[in-house]
């Protein structure tokens, strides 16, 4: 299971405090929401943010590029110090391309899918990737309530990962709480992306064991071995 702070929602005047504050919370990977003002209405930072973080940090960075031209961003991205990069299955015919190409960069490759897009447009790419990204919110904010219609798409990508034997993780970002990340791990999800519900919580690892909790308390395999 993957706990992933998301540092959209910490406070951007003190970012190197942000990023300790990850560091001590036992929390596994740091998420950074990459945002062009284009593909989502909102703009983040970008490669020399996370360039000047990484040295903070041991943490895996898992960048999520909600981002009209990946393109241009890959390399930068991978040089600034990515662990993972995630592109959108919106872009379309260009992911074959993109998605070899942040694997030719040595690292991890995540594919992710807005609420309105069918899951089905993932399909042809499950075998190429490490992460399977279920948007539950339309990106762009934090802060935004989850939306349940995309429960299923978890249901699917995970009946997906047993019946072609494949190993991705399952991600799940936007408006992810104690309640919510139940309620996803119950449909499959294995790897939780938080912003408010971390951040927003004065003690971040008391937050993350109280999440890590509820994950463990939903999964159905353990459920399985309980019985
Ligand atoms: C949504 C971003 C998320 C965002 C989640 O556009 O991709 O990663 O930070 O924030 P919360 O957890 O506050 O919904
Ligand atoms: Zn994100």
């Amino acid at each position: 299971m993957i706990i992933a702070p998301s540092l959209l929602a910490s406070n951007f005047g003190r970012l190197a405090k942000e990023v300790d504050r990850v560091n001590r919370s036992g929390a596994d990977w740091l998420h950074l929401d990459i945002m062009d003002g284009h593909f989502v209405p909102n703009i983040s930072f970008g490669p020399a943010v996370v360039a000047e973080l990484r040295p903070l940090s041991k943490k895996f960075f898992d960048v999520h590029l909600m981002c009209s031209k990946p393109e241009i961003l890959l390399e930068p991205f991978a040089k600034a110090g990515a662990n993972q990069i995630t592109v959108h299955v919106e872009l379309g015919e260009r992911l074959p391309q993109l998605l070899w190409k942040i694997k030719s960069l040595g690292v991890k490759v995540g594919l992710a899918v807005n609420p309105p897009t069918a899951i089905a447009q993932m399909q042809p790419h499950l075998d190429k990737i490490d992460t399977l990204l279920v948007m539950t919110v339309n990106p762009g904010f934090g802060g935004q309530p989850f939306i349940y219609e995309t429960l299923p798409k978890i249901q699917q990508a995970a009946a997906w990962r047993v019946e072609k034997n494949l190993r991705y993780h399952i991600q799940v970002d936007g408006g992810i709480n104690n309640k919510t990340a139940g309620e996803c791990a119950r449909a499959g999800a294995d790897d939780f992306v938080a912003g408010t519900a971390l951040f927003g919580k004065p003690n971040m690892k008391a937050a993350v064991i109280k999440m890590r909790r509820i994950v463990m308390d939903n999964d159905p395999a353990l459920a399985d071995l309980a019985v």
